[in-house]
């Protein structure tokens, strides 16, 4: 069988994440999370001092950080300039930060290219997951799908993850979050035409999981 290509896109707390592991692991195939890598660039600028408030600054540093991503779904890796930095991306402070910095155009530029070798140098195939993957990453992916939840239904997962975080205020941080990503210049979240939509808000994961395997396997 050749290479599938799939593309998962959405907003957070949609599910994108366990939907995505579990459909490689499943089928076999490899795994990008490409807001891992958004967020590893964002805590290398965080961590050496750029200013993020200043696009220019974050510009000029874009092609710094040597940010590696591993594409094993069961154990998803991420380095930068030789550092494991899975735990330290997840904190409150890049996550409020991430936005700003993925919207910078060189940012994008530089992690689309990674994204793009990454994709095809996986042999069975990979499921690549983010917000602007069937629209601009990989548009010939051979299946994309658009992940939507109620934003009652993603607070509510998201603070469940995040254990005991206050709701309301995890929705806030969740609405600004796909604000700023909806709205940017280059490459917002969008669902790309040909994507299918799959409203997860009353569905258990792994109901979503089964509907995405089965749209891979009919175009396999
Ligand atoms: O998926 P996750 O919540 O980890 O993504 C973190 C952030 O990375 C998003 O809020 C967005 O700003 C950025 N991102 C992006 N394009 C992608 C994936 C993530 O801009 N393809």
């Amino acid at each position: 069988t050749p290479a599938v290509i799939v593309a998962i896109d959405g907003p957070s707390g949609t599910g994108k994440s366990s939907t995505s592991k579990a459909v490689a692991a499943q089928l076999g195939l490899s795994y990008l999370d490409t807001g891992a890598q958004y967020r590893a660039i964002t805590w290398w600028m965080v961590n050496n001092g750029i200013d993020i408030a200043d696009p220019a600054s974050i510009a000029d540093a874009a092609g710094k950080p040597d940010i590696v991503s591993g594409t094993d779904p069961a154990a998803p890796a991420i380095t930068v300039d030789g550092t494991d930095v899975a735990g330290p991306i997840r904190t409150q402070e890049v996550t409020s930060k991430v936005s700003a910095v993925s919207a910078v155009p060189e940012v994008r530029a530089r992690i689309t290219e990674l994204q793009r070798s990454i994709a095809s140098a996986a042999g069975q195939g990979i499921v690549v997951e983010g917000r602007d993957i069937g629209t601009t990453v990989l548009p010939d992916a051979d299946l994309k799908i658009f992940l939507t939840a109620s934003p009652e239904a993603r607070a509510a997962r998201r603070s469940g993850e995040l254990k005991g975080a206050d709701v309301a205020a995890t929705r806030e941080a969740l609405i600004k979050r796909d604000t700023a990503d909806s709205t940017r210049k280059t490459s917002p979240l969008a669902k790309a035409d040909d994507a299918v939509e799959v409203d997860t808000s009353d569905l258990t994961l792994q109901q979503v999981i089964e509907c995405v395997v089965t749209l891979v396997e009919e175009k396999r």
